[in-house]
């Protein structure tokens, strides 16, 4: 898919990955010789977004613009401390009248190895007329809603849940107006939406779905991390 401007994305890599524990933060790590960014960034680009924004530590900036050298159209600016939501909206704030009339995906660089077949069916479903699109997949465990103290308070049927990955598109509007409805109800850690289709969904606007992958996995934990490693792997030497 060659890269459209009528497509922008922003590629959230403002969190330090406390979960992952490692020294750097988390986009910078290191997967088969490139950082976790350039992996997610040129995976954007294949699937055919156009201008790609993002959002580093404000303490990283140039570490970050070097990460993502030789890739074209990339601008990396300050994400948010606060929250993944409240470093989506700089990252759309920073695309500005660029991004008017587009359709605009979020992504998270914490997932490297989304195939840019995923990307692409996400763009289309939008370009088809969809407001947000979402990939997803069936899940595999079982899920239970637990209360403060440790007590199952009930088990919503497993065919009736997926598991969300990104990239998310919507149309520009569609997020803007999500973004600014979810920013006059606090975008710090404890209120923030953990997705974008939350917010589109909080104002009323319907949500597709287009199939996710595997491969599309967010590392998270040191695990996750040992996986990618492996594909990547895989990947490079077929
Ligand atoms: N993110 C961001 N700004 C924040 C928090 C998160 O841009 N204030 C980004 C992360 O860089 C990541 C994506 O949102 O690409 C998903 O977040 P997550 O996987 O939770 O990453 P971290 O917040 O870095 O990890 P942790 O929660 O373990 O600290
Ligand atoms: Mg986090």
């Amino acid at each position: 898919m060659p890269p459209s401007s009528d497509v922008c994305a922003v590629l959230t890599a403002a969190g330090s990955g406390s979960r992952l524990g490692c020294e750097l933060p988390k986009a910078l790590v290191s997967l088969s010789g490139r950082p976790l960014l350039w992996w997610a960034a040129r995976g954007l680009r294949a699937g055919g977004v156009g201008t790609i924004v993002v959002t580093a530590p404000a303490s990283c900036i140039a570490e970050f613009r070097a990460a993502i050298d030789g890739l074209g159209d990339v601008l990396v600016v300050a994400g948010s401390d606060r929250s993944r939501q409240a470093s989506v909206a700089l990252g759309l704030a920073a695309l500005g009248d660029r991004g008017a009339d587009t359709v605009v995906l979020v992504h998270d660089a914490a997932r490297p190895l989304t195939p840019p077949q995923v990307t692409a069916r996400v763009i289309d479903a939008v370009r088809a007329g969809a407001g947000a699109v979402i990939p997803v997949l069936p899940v595999s465990d079982t899920l239970k809603t637990v209360d403060a103290s440790g007590l199952v308070t009930g088990t919503p049927r497993r065919a009736d849940l997926a598991a969300v990955q990104t990239p998310q598109g919507f149309r520009w509007d569609v997020l803007m107006r999500a973004h600014e409805a979810g920013a006059s109800l606090g975008a710090d850690e404890a209120v923030a939406a953990t997705d974008d289709a939350g917010l589109v969904e909080a104002i009323g606007v319907a949500v597709h779905t287009v199939a996710g992958d595997e491969r599309s996995l967010k590392v998270t934990r040191p695990l996750d991390l040992a996986l990618a490693r492996l594909l990547a792997g895989q990947e490079q030497a077929d």
